[in-house]
């Protein structure tokens, strides 16, 4: 296995491929990652649930895999993604066998370490009569009433993406109610993956991973009646790599998100590491004043926190070196104005020579954050690309908290956009730190940078 480019404080398997976090929930104060796990190579395929348990959302212990494939059982071909609730005391996961896709349900002891399929899977056996559906997958869960319900991926072929809504009394049976929400075809794409549907402040949320779009899409709203109407749409992540989102209660009431962060390198490089698929640092969901959605990364995350240096007020021309804080785990909380300055911002991960670097600016003139990894790395299979948000500051300084971890970066805004990026530097020395302005000058009003400690023992991984 390749260690080059792995992160040290993001989740990832010990080896092999990973995507959507599954089954999220906090049990007796032990929190529980699920994921879709490839345990025989680098490349997806042969999905089963990995699993792995924490006390922070920061530091995981590895679990044996939770969910494998049954042999001429209704998930032979995958165990495909998920959710898990709490069902009167015992641990239930409810996911989507293949093939064809059903759902199915299996349960645990408080431990959740073993896990017994429902002999009476698949408890949902197929799409609703008179639907031509283009997917049927990933149920989420949740308790209504005195009964459940069950949003799934969908879509209706010829018109798009849908989210199904089912209820039961047992979780066994299952009737479908209708349409929970319904997407266009030229908009948001043909399949809905992965939704999620919870209170979120006075309001509902549902987030959406479309394909073939490959980006995670929220919508805040109302819902009465069964139906779920729509008032605000907008991406959870503008970076085209963060996918498959999974939402969960905690035990303390905060809504808290995790997603998928894929390669963004070729399939060849990324077989020949050995590894594949990162999860998102655990992301904190509120509703502003005004209603709109905020994401933070936990505070939790504190904890990783090592050797720290403060910058404060100063003028912010060109190009300002910070070499006392290069490095390639770091955390960077930085508050700027672009006063006279077209674009301010940061390069990180920079080469001595400029070769190789990451721009991370806002452009004040267009009002939009970006992020450029199209120079992260002289290697051909680096597939480095401009991403852009738009952000309006409305007079507010520019409030950025960046988190590097080797090939992961991810940028939030005044709370408010997200950017996840991948990078992959040819350079040992790639590591640079500096603040850059054009244009103009603007100015810096505070920086706070601290190396970042990893999650994992010694050995990386372990
Ligand atoms: C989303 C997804 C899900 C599916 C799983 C399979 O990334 O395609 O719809 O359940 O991954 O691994």
């Amino acid at each position: 296995m390749d260690l080059r480019h792995r992160p040290r404080y993001h989740f990832m398997p010990l080896a092999n491929w990973m995507n959507d976090p599954n089954g999220l929930i906090q049990w007796a104060g032990v929190y529980h990652l699920f994921y879709q796990h490839n345990p025989h190579g680098p490349a997806w395929g042969n999905m089963h649930w990995g699993h792995a348990t924490s006390r922070d959302l920061v530091h995981w212990t590895h679990q044996p895999i939770a969910l494998a494939p049954t042999p001429g059982g209704p998930d032979q071909d995958g165990v495909f993604s998920g959710c898990a609730v709490n069902h009167d005391g015992v641990p239930t996961l409810i996911y989507t066998g293949v093939r064809p896709e059903v759902q199915c349900l299996a349960t645990s002891d408080d431990q959740m370490i073993y896990w017994r399929k429902s002999p009476r899977n698949p408890v949902i056996a197929g799409p609703p009569d008179g639907l031509d559906v283009t997917g049927f997958r990933d149920p989420y869960v949740w308790r209504e009433g005195d009964g459940w319900r069950m949003a799934l991926g969908s879509g209706i072929v010829g018109q798009g993406g849908i989210v199904l809504l089912y209820r039961s009394a047992d979780l066994q049976s299952w009737e479908y109610v209708g349409p929970l929400c319904q997407g266009r075809l030229d908009e948001t794409g043909h399949n809905w993956e992965c939704p999620n549907f919870l209170p979120l402040g006075h309001r509902h949320l549902l987030l959406v991973s479309p394909q073939p779009l490959r980006q995670a899409h929220y919508f805040l709203g109302s819902y009465q009646g069964d139906r779920f109407t729509a008032q605000e749409h907008g991406l959870l992540d503008h970076g085209g790599l963060y996918y498959a989102p999974q939402a969960f209660v905690d035990e303390g009431g905060r809504r808290i998100c995790l997603g998928w962060l894929l390669e963004g390198r070729t399939q060849e490089a990324y077989v020949a590491a050995g590894w594949a698929g990162v999860q998102s640092l655990p992301r904190e969901l509120t509703l502003a004043a005004d209603g709109s959605l905020r994401q933070r990364p936990v505070p939790e995350l504190a904890s990783l926190r090592r050797e720290h240096i403060h910058w404060g007020a100063a003028p912010i021309q060109d190009l300002t070196r910070l070499d006392e804080m290069a490095g390639a785990c770091l955390e960077l909380d930085i508050e700027m104005e672009p006063g006279e300055a077209e674009k301010v911002g940061l390069t990180v991960r920079r080469s001595p020579d400029g070769a190789e670097g990451v721009e991370i600016a806002y452009d004040a003139q267009r009002q939009v954050l970006l992020v450029d990894s199209r120079t992260a790395s002289l290697s051909p299979e680096a597939e480095g690309r401009l991403a852009e948000a738009p952000l309006a500051l409305g007079g507010a300084p520019l409030s950025l908290r960046v988190f590097l971890d080797e090939s992961v970066i991810e940028v939030f805004a005044n709370d408010r956009v997200c950017i996840t990026a991948r990078v992959y530097p040819t350079r040992e020395d790639s590591t640079g730190l500096a603040l850059t302005a054009s244009g103009g000058a603007a100015r810096l009003l505070a920086l706070d940078a601290w190396r970042m400690s990893g999650i994992w023992g010694s050995r990386p991984g372990a």
